[in-house]
Formats: C-alpha cells, sequence, structure tokens
C-alpha cells in the first residue's frame, strides 16, 4: 500500500461547497477522505459523485447500528455508492457483523468490487462510568472492552476496526497483522490537541501498528496545508521505518 493511500483526511464541513475547496486544495496530495454524518446527511450522494469525479477513494463513516437485517440493508445501499470503505458499530453485536461480512464475502465471490468494512469498537466518547452504569460491566477496564469488541469483529469477519492511538498496540498483538486497525485522534508534533483527549502522532500510531490515520484539523485549519500533510506523510514513512 502507498503512503498516502494511509491517510485519510475527513470532509468535516457542512457544505458541499467547502468539501469541494478542500478536495481542489490538497490536489494530488490526499486520496481517501472521509464522509461523515453532518456532510452526508446534508448534501448527500452529490459529495460522493463529487468524490469519484475527483477519483478519490470513500470513507464512508456513517457507524451503522441497528438489527442486522436493518445494518446488511443499509450496507447494500451503501455498495451502490461505489464507496471504498465504511463503518459499523461493533455494539451492534456479532449477527449484524456477521451479516455485513457474509454479504461481501458474496460480493467478493462474484468478482465485484467490495468495500473494506471496519468496526467502531466502543467510542471515545464513552469511558468506564458508561461500562459500570449503562452496560452493568463491573470487570473490565476500557481497554479490556476494546480488544474483546475488535476480537468479536474479528470472528464475525469483519476487515478491520477503528482504535484510539492507545489501543493499537494490544489489538496488533492480540490479533496479529490480519485485522486492519484505523486510528483517529492523531496531532503531529506541536500541533493543536483541540478536543482530542489521547492523541499520538503519526510517527508513533504508524510505528505500533495503525494501517491507516485519519487526521483532519491539523491538516484543514493549517496555514499551508500541503505542507502539513507532507510532513505527516514524512512521519508516517519513519513510523513504518521503526515498526
Ligand atoms: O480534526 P480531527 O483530526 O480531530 O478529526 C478526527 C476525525 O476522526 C473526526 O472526523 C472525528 O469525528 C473522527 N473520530 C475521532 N475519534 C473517534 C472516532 C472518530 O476523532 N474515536
Amino acid at each position: 500500500m502507498k503512503i498516502n493511500d494511509r491517510l485519510i483526511v475527513p470532509l468535516d464541513v457542512e457544505k458541499f461547497n467547502e468539501a469541494e475547496s478542500i478536495v481542489n486544495e490538497l490536489e494530488e496530495n490526499i486520496t481517501t477522505y472521509k464522509v461523515g454524518l453532518q456532510l452526508y446527511t446534508r448534501e448527500g450522494q452529490r459529495v460522493i459523485k463529487m468524490l469519484k469525479k475527483y477519483e478519490k477513494k470513500i470513507f464512508l463513516d456513517l457507524k451503522f447500528h441497528d438489527i442486522p437485517n436493518t445494518v446488511v440493508g443499509a450496507v447494500k445501499s451503501a455498495l451502490e455508492l461505489g464507496i471504498d470503505m465504511l463503518t459499523i458499530h461493533a455494539m451492534g453485536g456479532f449477527d449484524m457483523m456477521e451479516g455485513v461480512a457474509k454479504l461481501l464475502w458474496q460480493r467478493r465471490n462474484d468478482g465485484k468490487h467490495s468495500p473494506t468494512v471496519f468496526a467502531v469498537t466502543l467510542l471515545t466518547s464513552l469511558d468506564s462510568a458508561f461500562l459500570m452504569d449503562v452496560i452493568g460491566t463491573t470487570n473490565r477496564s476500557v481497554e479490556d472492552e476494546v480488544v474483546i469488541l475488535a476480537g468479536a469483529a474479528q470472528s464475525a469477519g469483519i476487515n478491520g476496526v477503528v482504535a484510539a492511538p492507545q489501543e493499537i498496540k494490544s489489538i496488533r498483538k492480540k490479533y496479529g497483522k490480519e485485522l486492519l486497525i484505523l486510528t483517529p485522534g492523531i496531532r503531529p508534533a506541536g500541533s493543536d490537541k483541540n478536543d482530542q483527549q489521547r492523541i499520538a502522532t503519526p510517527f508513533s500510531a504508524i510505528k505500533d501498528g495503525a494501517d491507516y490515520i485519519v487526521v483532519g484539523r491539523p491538516i484543514l485549519q493549517s496555514e499551508n496545508k500541503i505542507k502539513t500533510v507532507k510532513n505527516i506523510l514524512k512521519e508516517m514513512r519513519d513510523g513504518l521505518k521503526n515498526s
């Protein structure tokens, strides 16, 4: 995989025109964009069409979470869009994840384009109080829970997981190289943390074993976006050499 393909920029903007101007500005330096709930809910498929026009890869981050039949239906609809990556919630359960995995195996067997699916383990906004008060789990840490959910995703046949920087190593160690890891909360050395609490540099996330990193504000709010991207790619290359 080329190093640029490991760096994903989220189009965390409200409107279509803002999204298109980011894609224009970053030119060939960025190959993959993440489209999330805010932009997709407002602008819908025209964003996907725009990214296709620019020959970009598309990560549709809508974090599907519902009964298996409904999520499999949603993934079928997403397949029609010709996207490359998508997210579901591991908390949706084994049957839900397995239903999605089976649909994609079938597509692959039929020789059709099949996106890579990532399961969100535990949202980073949730903590041990959530595990205790809402789920009723008293004997597991957040990290243990994340590792268990990642294992469930892998057993269900899902390609990868979304994990916070500090969880990369334990997931890698336990489940090997087969399970892909995609990590947000990345901040190049010296940049603003914004609202991210637990962060890592591009170097350390890749060194620890992340396959993909998502970097938003450090690039999007930068005065010289292309220079920032080039520095991040350099850090990532160094991380790969040290992994
Ligand atoms: O601007 P920043 O680099 O913080 O953006 C990170 C992106 O990754 C945002 O789109 C955010 O929603 C997403 N994300 C995250 N933390 C998670 C899951 C997703 O920051 N745990």
